[in-house]
C-alpha cells in the first residue's frame, strides 16, 4: 500500500529534469553549444542485443535524443560566472576539461605503436607495464595537479579498450575467470546503467567517496551517460522501505529507472584530449561508443578531482582547517 500512494505521488514528477548533478565545462573547450544532449527515458536492454548480452535488469537510454531547451540547459550546467560559496561539490559535480596535446603526445605516440586494436586488452595492457611507457605517464599525472581538490596520490585505475558501436560499454564477466586467462568475449555480459562501487560507501556518505578523472585517449568523440541525480536523490524519490533494505544503495538506481522511465539520461560529448570527471560512485552512468568507428581508448583515474574555478576557494578553505568534507 506504501508503495502505491508513493508511485501515484511521483510517477509524473520525474518524467522531466530536476536541478541535481551540476555540469561544469572549463572555458578553454571547444565545442560548448552541441556538447550535451537529452534521451526519451530509459528502456530495459534485450538480453540479447546484436551479438551482445545484457543481464536481465539492465537499463538503457531510450532514444530519440534532443537537445535541452533554455531551461533544461540551465537545470544540467552550473553557473561558472558566479562564486558559489559552497565550493566543488565533489559528490554531484561533472567536470569537462582539456589535456594540452602536448602532454598527451608521449603516451599517444606509444599507444598507437601499440595498434590496440589488434591487440587484446590484457596483451595491451601487459605491453603497457615497461618503464618506457610508464615513464609516458608521468607527465600527464604532473599536468592533473591543477584538477586535484587537494594535495593526494590519485588511483591509476588503468587503461580501458571497448569496441566501437556499443550503446553502452560497461561490462563485466559473467563468471570468474582464473588469473591471467585470456578473457573469452562470450563471457562478457553488459551492465547498462549502472552505479561504481569503488568505495561501498553507504548512500549518505557516497557524496564524499573519490570521484573518476577520464581521459578520452582515442581519435573520436566518446560519450559519458548519466541520470543528473545524486543517490541521495534517487533514495529520495523512492519507497523509504525499498531505500532502508540497501543501505549502500546499489540497487536503487535500478529501481529509479523502473519506475521512472521517462526520467531523461543525459548524453555528455567528450572530445579527443578532453577528460571528464564525475562521481561515478553517486551517479547512474555509463559510456557509450556507439558512433564510433575505432577503438575506444581511455586512461581513468580515481582521486578528488575538481576544475580550478572561483568556487574552489572553499574547499582550499576546508583543507586548510581541516574540515575537507563539511559540505555534501
Ligand atoms: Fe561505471
Amino acid at each position: 500500500m506504501v508503495t502505491k500512494q508513493y508511485s501515484e505521488l511521483n510517477s509524473d514528477h520525474y518524467s522531466a529534469l530536476h536541478k541535481g548533478v551540476q555540469l561544469v565545462l572549463s572555458p578553454d573547450l571547444e565545442g560548448q553549444a552541441q556538447r550535451i544532449w537529452i534521451s526519451s527515458g530509459v528502456t530495459r536492454a534485450a538480453t540479447m542485443s546484436g551479438h551482445r548480452s545484457y543481464a536481465p535488469n539492465a537499463f538503457i537510454p531510450q532514444p530519440p535524443w534532443r537537445l535541452p531547451n533554455s531551461s533544461e540547459y540551465q537545470l544540467l550546467c552550473a553557473d561558472n560566472s558566479q562564486a558559489n560559496p559552497l565550493g566543488w561539490q565533489l559528490g554531484s559535480f561533472i567536470g569537462v576539461c582539456r589535456i594540452p596535446d602536448p602532454v598527451l603526445a608521449p603516451l599517444i605516440t606509444i599507444l598507437e605503436k601499440l595498434e590496440p586494436a589488434t591487440l587484446s586488452r590484457q596483451h595491451f595492457l601487459e605491453r603497457l607495464q615497461s618503464p618506457e611507457n610508464k615513464q609516458a605517464i608521468l607527465p600527464i599525472i604532473q599536468f592533473l595537479h591543477r584538477y586535484f581538490l587537494f594535495p593526494h596520490q590519485p588511483k591509476l585505475l588503468g587503461f580501458y579498450l571497448k569496441q566501437p558501436g556499443l550503446e553502452t560499454s560497461t561490462a563485466t564477466l559473467a563468471q570468474l575467470q582464473p588469473p591471467g586467462q585470456a578473457i573469452d568475449p562470450d563471457q562478457v555480459v553488459y551492465v547498462g546503467m549502472h552505479l561504481d562501487s569503488w568505495e561501498l560507501a553507504p548512500v549518505e556518505q557516497r557524496h564524499r567517496s573519490r570521484n573518476r578523472l577520464c581521459i578520452n585517449l582515442g581519435r573520436e568523440d566518446r560519450f559519458f551517460l548519466f541520470i543528473n541525480l545524486t543517490l541521495k536523490d534517487l533514495s529520495d524519490a523512492l519507497n523509504p522501505l525499498e531505500v532502508k533494505n540497501d543501505p549502500n544503495g546499489v540497487r536503487l538506481g535500478e529501481l529509479f529507472m523502473q519506475r521512472y522511465p521517462s526520467y531523461p539520461v543525459v548524453k555528455l560529448k567528450v572530445a579527443p584530449g578532453e577528460a571528464y570527471i564525475a562521481p561515478t560512485d553517486n551517479l547512474i552512468h555509463d559510456a557509450s561508443s556507439i558512433d564510433k568507428q575505432q577503438i575506444d581508448l581511455t586512461m581513468t583515474l580515481l582521486g578528488y578531482f575538481g576544475l580550478p574555478f572561483v568556487m574552489n576557494r572553499r574547499v582550499l578553505l576546508d583543507v586548510v582547517t581541516g574540515n575537507v568534507w563539511s559540505s555534501s
